[in-house]
């Protein structure tokens, strides 16, 4: 397949970070966090987004994949970066562009977690289709809440969707998928992680987060 040269940073001068990790490390939390901190605070224009679903042919894309028929992991794989496409074709672009920080609940790493990783699809075609599919973006910095599968599944509610009864094995190689990930991030010339160890209380993360986002935004040292 071939994959347009993948640019690093995005076209304008927005920021573009992403949050990772599994089901019920407190993603969606920790994102909403930081998003009023950087509104109220800072005075930036915030835009808090999420994969699957952050349009509405993505609402419809997240149904199909999470609670429609079984399919196999290649069509999955196609699902999610077909939500991408669209996702940042209509949203996360024009927003860099107007310079606003774009926080996405789940982005492309979530891909070579869950299909390469869990489905266990290779690594190098989802990335390559998800490069594709999004025109080479990626993040400036992904935030990985890291947490024990068990601990995850302890904290959801609800009827559990197609990936949430994906099993045990499933969602411990989508972890080692995630840390293996960051831990090869520098030496592959792929966009900073910060790992957060998302057992601790939710303010001290937080606070690990803004100290961080402050550097990758410039403001602090
Ligand atoms: P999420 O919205 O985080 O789930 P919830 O709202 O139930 O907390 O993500 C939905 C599921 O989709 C989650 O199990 C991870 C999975 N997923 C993939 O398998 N691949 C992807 O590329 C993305 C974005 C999500």
């Amino acid at each position: 397949m071939h994959v347009p040269a993948a640019p690093s940073a995005p076209d304008g001068p927005g920021f573009f970070l992403s949050f990772e990790g599994g089901d019920g490390a407190g993603k969606s939390t920790q994102l909403h966090l930081l998003a009023r901190w950087l509104r109220d605070t800072l005075g930036r224009e915030v835009v808090t987004t999420r994969e699957p679903g952050g349009t509405t042919l993505g609402v419809e894309l997240r149904n199909a994949v999470l609670h429609g028929e079984d399919v196999d992991p290649r069509t999955e794989a196609l699902l999610y970066a077909t939500d991408r496409a669209h996702h940042v074709h209509t949203v996360i672009r024009p927003a860099l562009e107007r310079g606003a920080v774009v926080l996405t609940d789940r982005y492309l790493d979530s891909s070579v977690a869950y299909q390469a990783g869990g489905r266990e699809l290779s690594a190098a075609e989802v990335e390559d289709l998800s490069l594709w599919a999004t025109g080479g973006l990626r993040p400036q910095l992904t935030v990985l809440l890291d947490l024990d599968p068990d601990i995850g599944r302890g904290r959801l509610t609800g009827a559990p969707d197609r990936l949430e009864r994906a099993g045990d094995d499933f969602h411990s190689r989508t972890r080692q998928a995630y840390l293996e990930r960051a831990r090869t991030a520098a030496a592959d010339g792929r966009q900073p992680w910060l790992v957060v160890d998302a057992s601790r209380p939710v303010d001290e993360i937080q606070s690990e987060i803004r100290a961080h986002v402050a550097v990758a935004l410039g403001l602090a040292p």
